[in-house]
């Protein structure tokens, strides 16, 4: 085979792996029994209140609403108000323990208006499901509201303008545990420049104490789309692993065997 065909014919081996793989669940087959778990990092004690009142869920959910009607859906203050078709708020649990971070709504997302609802979203669903949840118990958001052109990273200027919407979608949810997923995620909640290759699997806190946000611990994992792009059982086996710590974190028991 000319090196042309034998590159054409791998890619194409593996997106039928990807697609069987993710037609199945998202447990890599032939990994399980996974080796043992860490402790979960220690507790420290309760810290006193943050200044902001614990809301109950009604008032959780009619809170983030406010915000997305009332400011996000009509907001200017960056440049991707123009191209935008839909922003993306957020959305399911608002009163839920776990919350996804990810980066910047993609075309599906721009287009429905609801975030991870692509493949990389297809692949979210299956870490939710294999965690023994479902989307309806967590909430889902984003850095930025609305999508940068051509799915490029996020810029600066983009991120501070928008990160005061999540900063107070998270002070309203109060989440036990936040899962950032891939490099814009992670470095910008937990203001750092270390990659996601070495922050993934390593419990760190979010303490924002000016905001009224204390303690929330964050585990970093890859984003789906990275594993979906380097589908290899490695990767799949280290995101399982992040996840496998927060579900230890929270007391789940996740869907063995799946
Ligand atoms: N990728 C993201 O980071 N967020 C989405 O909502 C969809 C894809
Ligand atoms: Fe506003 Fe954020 Fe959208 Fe920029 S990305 S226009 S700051 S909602």
């Amino acid at each position: 085979m000319s090196d042309t065909r034998e590159q054409l014919h791998k890619a194409a081996h593996q997106l039928i792996e990807t697609e069987r793989d993710l037609a199945g669940e998202f447990i890599p087959t032939g990994v399980n029994p996974l080796p043992a778990l860490e402790p979960p990092a220690d507790q420290p004690e309760a810290a006193a209140e943050p200044d902001v009142p614990q809301l109950d869920p009604d008032a959780k959910a009619a809170a983030l609403e406010k915000i997305d009607v009332e400011e996000v859906r009509c907001c200017p203050k960056c440049v991707l108000s123009r191209s935008r078709n839909n922003t993306v708020f957020g959305e399911a649990n608002p009163d839920a323990d776990l919350v996804f971070v990810g980066e910047a709504p993609g075309q599906d997302e721009d287009r429905t208006g609801r975030p991870f609802v692509g493949r990389a979203g297809q692949l979210l669903d299956k870490m939710i499901h294999a965690m023994g949840l479902s989307r309806d118990d967590v909430y889902i958001c984003n850095i930025l509201k609305c999508r940068p052109p051509k799915n490029r990273p996020p810029a600066a200027e983009e991120v501070e303008a928008c990160w005061g919407y999540l900063v107070r979608q998270l002070r309203i949810i109060r989440p036990k545990v936040i899962v950032t997923l891939g490099n814009p995620a992670t470095q910008t909640l937990l203001n750092t420049r270390t990659g996601i290759s070495r922050m993934r699997g390593q419990w760190q806190k979010l303490a924002l104490a000016d905001e009224g946000i204390l303690d929330i611990d964050v585990m970093p994992t890859y984003h789906p789309a990275y594993v979906l792009r380097q589908y290899t059982v490695e990767n799949r086996r280290r995101a399982w692993n992040d996840l496998q710590k927060v579900m230890d974190a929270l007391g789940l028991e996740g869907r063995s065997g799946s």
